[in-house]
């Protein structure tokens, strides 16, 4: 008797001690399968006097079923345990904060490009582009700069390496955008070639330009807009009238500080750099270069079959990331080209 009571209580044990489906029902075995303990016990009666036999009898009947019920509550136990698993698992708190979508914006200086070339295209200029790899003839050969021109030190230009590892002969990154107003004169020539007077030519050219450079205003990858008025009637005042009326309109501000510098260009002749003053910030009236221009130099139009006793004009190149610090009273470009989020966010 004392022996059944143990069974049974080894047996609930073994149950509570696992929540394994699979191992319980090995267990179960063991106790109420074909060679467990219970039949076992059932077998043995037989040798048994009659009296004895009934009594062991029903109290071995009464163990397998108390076997029995600790079986299929520690089913329904593990079936339960599994499924208050699941359902944590897969809980959704609704009362969390949701994450919320941040949004993008622009870079201060693509909103500076996209100004410029609304502004410009509101007067007539079209909008090009050109490569930024160049070839050292499109970059300042046939700018009116020759191999041993002097001026070719003013820009400390990137060289491309051939596959030896040594200066591929001929290939840079363009130092400025100013090889597209060759590359735009040749084409503008050729669509239009026959026609007794050509038409104007009126475009601005943005893009990314290189130099071995690196200071609070100049940076090694910065930007630059072309600018190319070529007509019958293109004057240094038109030059002055365009450039100003632009700069009123992108500061949105009629009492700008800015001054026209002569100076030196070899496509250009006369030449002038373009100075601003800052009117915010802690470089508040401090002059930054802006901008070179001049009148488009008779050499560079031959070079592309223009007449220049006929048809004559003005360019300009400017630096928006240069206006961009203007505009916002930044006193160090390249913070612009440092990726700092911080630093970004602020323009958004
Ligand atoms: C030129 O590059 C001439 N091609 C401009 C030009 C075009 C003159 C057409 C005449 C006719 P310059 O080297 O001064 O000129 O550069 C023009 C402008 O680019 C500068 O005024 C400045 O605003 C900007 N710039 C030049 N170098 C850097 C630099 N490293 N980082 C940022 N901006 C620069
Ligand atoms: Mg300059």
């Amino acid at each position: 008797m004392h022996n059944i009571d143990q069974i049974v209580q080894a047996a609930t044990a073994a149950f509570a001690a696992t929540a394994d489906p699979d191992a319980l029902e090995q267990i179960k075995a063991g106790y109420l399968g074909k060679s467990g303990q219970i039949p076992g016990l059932l077998k043995g009666l037989a040798k048994l006097p009659p009296d004895e036999r009934k009594l062991l009898g029903a109290a071995i009947n009464r163990a397998k079923d108390a076997i029995a019920a600790a079986l299929n509550a520690r089913r329904e136990a593990i079936q339960l345990l599994a499924l208050e698993g699941r359902l944590a698992e897969e809980a959704l708190d609704v009362t969390l904060p949701g994450r919320g979508q941040s949004r993008g914006g622009l870079h201060p200086v693509t909103r500076t490009l996209e100004r410029i070339e609304a502004l410009f295209r509101s007067i007539g200029f079209a909008v090009a582009d050109g490569p930024e790899i160049e070839s050292d003839f499109q970059n300042f050969t046939a700018l009116n700069t020759p191999a041993d021109h002097p001026a070719r030190s003013m820009h400390d230009t990137f060289y491309l390496q051939d596959e030896a590892g040594g200066v591929a002969e001929g290939v840079l990154l363009r130092t400025h955008t100013s090889p597209i107003q060759v590359r735009y004169m040749q084409a503008h020539v050729a669509r239009h070639a026959g026609l007794a007077t050509m038409p104007e030519i009126r475009v601005i050219a943005p893009g990314r330009v290189y130099r071995v450079d690196s200071d609070a205003t100049h940076s090694p990858m910065f930007h630059q807009v072309e600018g190319l008025w070529i007509g019958e009637n293109v004057s240094f005042a038109d030059l002055k009238g365009v450039i100003s009326d632009f700069l009123r309109r992108f500061f949105e501000n009629e009492d700008l500080q800015v001054r026209f510098r002569p100076s030196f260009f070899p496509f250009t002749e006369p030449s002038a750099e373009i100075d601003m003053a800052f009117m915010s910030g802690a470089l508040k009236g401090r002059w930054l270069e802006i901008a070179g221009c001049g009148m488009v130099h008779p050499n560079v139009l031959r070079h592309v079959n223009i007449d220049p006793e006929k048809y004559l004009g003005f360019a300009f190149g400017m630096g928006p990331d240069r206006l961009t610090m203007l505009r916002y009273g930044v006193n160090d470009l390249r913070l612009f080209f440092d990726g700092d989020l911080r630093f970004l966010r602020q323009f958004v």
